[in-house]
């Protein structure tokens, strides 16, 4: 070991407090993600590679894809304050060992003062700017009390799982390029949406390697450790963050915070070619458009296609396109709306919605609207299994990148802007383009509905996959994707995740491709009659593929787009 090495792990073994094997696994200073792991125990896939890393130590010390699942995310609402949050919310799929299936839901809600019309002004013209930057745009966070909703699963102590961010935020970590180039680009967002000064922002451009150390966030989290929930919904936070919605115009109240509660729901279940697929239900509109995408092309033998070819991407844009068509009609909170969740899932009813679909000619979003029916929804996932059978996938988000930029003073974390992933008004888009209606208008107390899909495959009742993505309203077409990948074009994982990816979502009546999508498709899609529009990336997909043959393997694959890390032993 070179002398600077052992200053080095010297310097960790003071700074973390613990053993020296330990101390060379995270270097809070020096670290580099690693984009695929093959091992045999446990791993873990998120957005940030000291975050993984937080993830593997806990299940190597004893803990399960649930506790390793909580470290995890509190890591990220430190290393990765773009989408990693206690000021936002999410959803936590599970499959546990004993072959139950668990989701939590812990979604913000609308506040109580909220209403229907908020971001329109006296003409009934929106206001974007109002449900997407600052105070006014935030719902009542659900991350926390998500968190403890968790712990019921978990086996070790919750002091042990928020410890790592404690440290991480207390004492600070390298940023990456990508961090270093977010704040520079929004620092007079940060300066205009903030009532005080927040560590996004310096005088000199930050660079990568620069350390970010955020002392207000690491005091709610230990008032978290030491209080439970009522460390974030009651007391000093909760002051904190009424006295910031009083500084700025927002509307979360004190009770708003004390009553929000995180839901168990039964998650979404239906088998695809031979595989058991588990996902995220209302709320979210993931699992419902994964079900009824993966049904509407189940018979028409999309292996044979091949990958990418303009008749497999035909396929699946048209029956993207019907179900965004549905969800932007039908899909809101099932708490406060009357959703026919079974008839849009229904064998029957998918059948007939692909009845005028055209092999060679494109659809049109004119003529196709939603189904007929009789009876009268910056982000971040991680991706976890442990050495017991235990999968995790979490999906959670401040919506926006950086959310509102508004950073509630002395609590020194980030406030969501998910009010916008409401309907502000009939057919106005939101910032991901998505539309919706009645279904998904604003209420006080209703949750806004969401695209987060985190998903679980089984095969012969065992997990095979744990995958699932940011991206808005590309999430459940990037899983679909990559699903469709692995199961029917035989694809390895890394392929499955790192090829170009494409979406379609109805309105706006486009197929959006990656910048390398390849150019012969595009061009007999043109052909066909489809409008093409190129995105520089599509979602960032933490996949991790779990194979029982005599010797359990493990591949967990951190999607090449962004600074995400797999981790595992
Ligand atoms: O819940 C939703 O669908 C959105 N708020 C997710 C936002 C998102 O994925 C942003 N990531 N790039």
């Amino acid at each position: 070991m070179k002398f600077k090495d052992l200053v080095g792990l010297i310097t960790m073994v003071l700074y973390l407090n613990v053993s020296i094997v330990e101390a060379q696994k995270i270097d809070p200073f020096h670290y580099q993600p690693q984009k695929k792991v093959t091992c045999t125990q446990g791993a873990v896939a998120s957005a940030n590679t000291l975050a993984s890393k937080v993830g593997v130590s806990i299940l190597q010390k004893g803990g399960n894809a649930i506790d390793a699942a909580i470290a995890t995310q509190l890591a990220l609402a430190v290393v990765y304050p773009g989408a990693g949050n206690i000021g936002g919310g999410g959803f936590m799929l599970a499959h546990l060992k004993n072959g139950k299936n668990i989701s939590i839901d812990y979604r913000e809600t609308a506040p109580s003062h909220s209403n229907k019309d908020m971001y329109l002004d006296k003409e009934g013209n929106p206001r974007l700017n109002l449900s997407q930057d600052g105070h006014l745009a935030s719902g009542t966070p659900g991350s926390v009390a998500g968190i403890f909703a968790a712990m019921k699963y978990a086996l070790l102590p919750f002091k042990t799982l928020i410890q790592p961010a404690i440290e991480l935020a207390e004492k600070g970590f390298s940023i990456t390029a990508n961090q270093a180039d977010d704040f520079n680009e929004l620092k007079n967002e940060f300066i205009q949406l903030n009532t005080s000064p927040t560590v996004f922002v310096k005088t000199t451009p930050w660079k990568a390697g620069d350390t970010l150390i955020q002392k207000d966030l690491a005091n709610t989290l230990k008032r978290i450790r030491d209080k439970g929930a009522k460390g974030f919904y009651e007391g000093i936070t909760a002051k904190l963050i009424i006295a910031e919605m009083a500084k700025g115009k927002g509307i979360i109240t004190g009770d708003d915070l004390k009553k929000y509660s995180a839901k168990e729901r039964t998650p979404i279940e239906f088998d695809y070619q031979s595989h058991h697929i588990i996902s995220m239900p209302l709320p979210s509109s993931g699992g419902i458009i994964l079900q009824q995408v993966l049904k509407m092309i189940e018979h028409k033998n999309i292996g044979e296609m091949k990958f990418q070819s303009a008749a497999s991407v035909q396929l699946l844009t048209e029956a993207e396109r019907r179900a965004f068509a549905d969800r932007a009609q039908y899909l809101g909170d099932g708490d406060f709306v009357k959703v026919p969740v079974k008839t849009l899932i229904s064998e029957e009813y998918l059948k007939e919605r692909m009845k005028d679909y055209q092999p060679g000619i494109a659809g049109n979003s004119q003529s196709t609207k939603q189904g007929y029916i009789k009876e009268s929804d910056e982000t971040t996932h991680l991706s976890i299994i442990d050495a017991e059978g235990n999968a995790v996938a979490i999906t959670t988000t401040l919506n926006g990148s950086y959310g509102s930029r508004t950073v509630v003073s002395g609590a020194g974390f980030l406030l969501n802007n998910e009010m916008d992933d409401f309907s502000v008004k009939p057919g106005i888009p939101n910032m991901y383009g998505a539309v919706g209606a009645e279904a998904n208008a604003i209420f006080p107390g209703k949750r806004m509905l969401s695209s987060m899909t985190p998903t679980i495959v089984l095969k012969n009742n065992q997990p095979y996959l744990v995958v699932g993505t940011p991206g808005g309203t590309t999430i459940p077409t990037s899983i679909i994707q990559s699903l469709v990948n692995m199961i029917d074009f035989k694809m390895s994982p890394e392929d499955a995740v790192n090829l170009p990816k494409f979406h379609h979502q109805w309105l706006p009546d486009e197929i959006r491709v990656e910048k390398d999508f390849n150019p012969g498709t595009i061009q007999q899609l043109e052909a066909m009659g489809y409008k093409v529009v190129k995105k520089e990336s599509i979602g960032q997909v933490e996949l991790i593929e779990i194979n029982f043959g005599k010797t359990r393997k493990i591949t967990a694959i951190a999607d090449k787009r962004g600074d995400n890390g797999a981790e595992g032993y």
